[in-house]
């Protein structure tokens, strides 16, 4: 069984409280979800991160019929497991940015995440995403991802803390291309949400699972100092990306 990186473990420890403070991320899906279009109800698709099962659902209600949910955290898995409780996915504990091994490549049609790849590490310029060799020719890899200024407010609040380095979508879509991808639909949606303190701007991102870099900052005074109602921005892309070749599936 793949074992978790310890900078993803947080999410395995959230996977109850996700679903209630993961509001940008689910408004997110919502925006998405209609996209999803000319895709055969029977292609072999894989999620990515499937977390507790959000994107999931709207593949299933959508009919798909071979789909594969997985997510690095086991907990994570059986959140979602117990909310579609589906006989229609297959679940697997995968770590996206591993390299597969040889029975799984070239295996599916469409490849799919949500809030994921914000979190993928720094890969080779030759292969850019590892899990592109899982899409047979022609497949096509779907993905909504928040990009800057995503909590940009962060930079004015706490210098010291610098949440997350955010890609632009013109950064996403270079390293799309790079692995050798044509984009065909890119599109941003920006959301700002209110929060009644830091405090509670805090807790929501930490009952998430995310984790702010620099923990032995002291927080207390930045708390104390924005005790009032703030405002945090969030931006989301969406990306739909094929792989060089012919359709090999009718
Ligand atoms: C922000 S949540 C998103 C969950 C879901 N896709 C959604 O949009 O609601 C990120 C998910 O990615 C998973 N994850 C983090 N690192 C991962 C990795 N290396 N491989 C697979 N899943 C990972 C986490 O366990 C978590 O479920």
């Amino acid at each position: 069984m793949t074992k978790p990186s310890p900078e993803t473990v947080c999410f395995n420890k959230k996977a109850r409280t996700y679903d209630s403070s993961a509001i940008p991320q689910k408004e997110a899906i919502d925006w998405v979800q209609g996209r999803i279009s000319r895709i055969d109800l029977s292609a072999q698709i894989l999620e990515l991160g499937a977390g507790t099962g959000n994107w999931t659902r709207i593949w299933l209600k959508k009919g798909f019929k071979n789909y594969t949910v997985s997510d690095v955290n086991p907990a994570m898995i059986e959140v979602s497991k117990s909310k579609l409780q589906s006989n229609r996915v297959e679940y697997q504990v995968l770590d996206a940015w591993k390299e597969n091994s040889e029975d799984e490549v070239q295996k599916y049609d469409v490849i799919t995440s949500t809030n994921l790849l914000q979190w993928a590490p720094y890969f080779s310029p030759k292969k850019v995403f590892p899990f592109h060799s899982n899409l047979r020719s022609a497949g096509l890899s779907i993905h909504c991802i928040p990009i800057a200024p995503t909590l940009y407010e962060f930079y004015e609040w706490i210098p010291e803390i610098q949440p997350f380095s955010w890609k632009t979508a013109d950064e996403w879509k270079s390293l799309f291309e790079a692995d050798g991808f044509s984009i065909l639909d890119l599109e941003q949606k920006k959301n700002t949400y209110k929060y009644v303190n830091l405090q509670s701007v805090l807790r929501s991102i930490h009952n998430t699972g995310a984790t702010l870099k620099n923990k032995t900052l002291n927080l207390r005074p930045f708390i104390k100092k924005f005790n009032h109602p703030l405002h945090v921005t969030w931006n989301f892309l969406w990306i739909v990306a094929r792989k060089s070749g012919s359709f090999e599936r009718s």
